[in-house]
């Protein structure tokens, strides 16, 4: 049977970058993201230019129904997930209180519970079959709390931390869990305004690549760069409190319009 990386989240940005990276390894990709428009020109290309098969499916993750469907679909398939890629995820900038409930409760469902979710139903399938990887997509804003946009950062510190348990609970089945924590990247999606433009955040074709090679070696926690290491280890190592107010600071001065 054929095997698949599945990648959520490859319509656009760093799951793009993800995903072309894997296929030019010559790996065969299932592709996911809400619409069709975008996802069949992505598929078509990458199976001109690298010879694998590419297919798609276009499914809202934060839609609790249409991913139960998704993933039955899935368990009925001919095709093997090997890897998972959960990079889909929505951003929030701003004062909590000024957000849209629905927004905010939408990130959590793309955020939390649909990675959760697929680490769940697909970490199943793999542990059956006695093996496969589950990349994670976090960010360095999973380090530290993130005042003006805590919903974003508290997902994201969801994700390393679920990653890093995943990933011993899971040693004995065969499922080597790795988590990725990019810091801000040259894109239009999460990247707050302040950095659009700015040339210091990598590209997502340069953290794509770190992350692969990475993968290929089994890295348990992958930060692309030496800002974002620093970022994280500075984290870590800095009183609660001084972290806190820092990245109030930051955060405040880069969402603001
Ligand atoms: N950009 C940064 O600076 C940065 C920094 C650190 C970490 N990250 C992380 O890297 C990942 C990618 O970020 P990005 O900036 O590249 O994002 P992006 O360009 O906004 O792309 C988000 C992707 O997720 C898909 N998506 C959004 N909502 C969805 C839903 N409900 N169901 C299914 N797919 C959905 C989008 O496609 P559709 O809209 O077509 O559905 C798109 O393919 C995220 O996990 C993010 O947290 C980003």
């Amino acid at each position: 049977m054929p095997s698949y990386a599945l990648v959520t989240g490859a319509s656009s940005g760093l799951g793009l970058a993800l995903a072309e990276a894997l296929a030019r390894r010559g790996r065969n990709l299932l592709l996911v993201a809400r619409y069709r428009d975008e996802l069949e020109p992505v598929a078509l290309e990458f199976t001109q230019r690298f010879g694998v098969d590419v297919l798609f499916r276009a499914c809202d993750l934060s839609e609790p129904l249409r991913l139960t469907g998704f993933l039955l679909e899935l368990e009925e398939s001919e095709q093997h997930i090997d890897l998972l890629v959960n990079c889909a995820a929505l951003s929030s900038q701003g004062h909590f209180l000024a957000q849209d409930w629905l927004r905010e409760q939408d990130l959590i469902e793309l955020n939390v519970l649909a990675l959760a979710r697929l680490c769940h139903a697909v970490g199943n399938s793999m542990a059956v079959r006695g093996g496969g990887q589950i990349l994670n997509v976090a960010s360095v804003a999973a380090f530290q709390p993130g005042p003006w946009m805590s919903s974003y950062a508290a997902s994201k510190a969801y994700v390393l931390h679920l990653s890093e348990g995943l990933r011993e609970e899971l040693r004995q089945s065969g499922v080597a869990v790795c988590v990725l924590c990019p810091g801000p990247l040259r894109t239009q999606g999460t990247l707050p305004r302040k950095l659009r433009g700015s040339r210091l955040p990598l590209t997502p074709e340069e953290v794509a690549l770190c992350a692969v090679l990475a993968l290929e070696r089994n890295r348990a926690l992958i930060i692309p760069g030496w800002r974002a290491r620093w970022l994280a280890r500075a984290s870590r190592l800095a009183p609660r409190w001084l972290v806190r107010k820092a990245a109030a600071a930051v955060n405040r001065a880069y969402t603001r319009p």
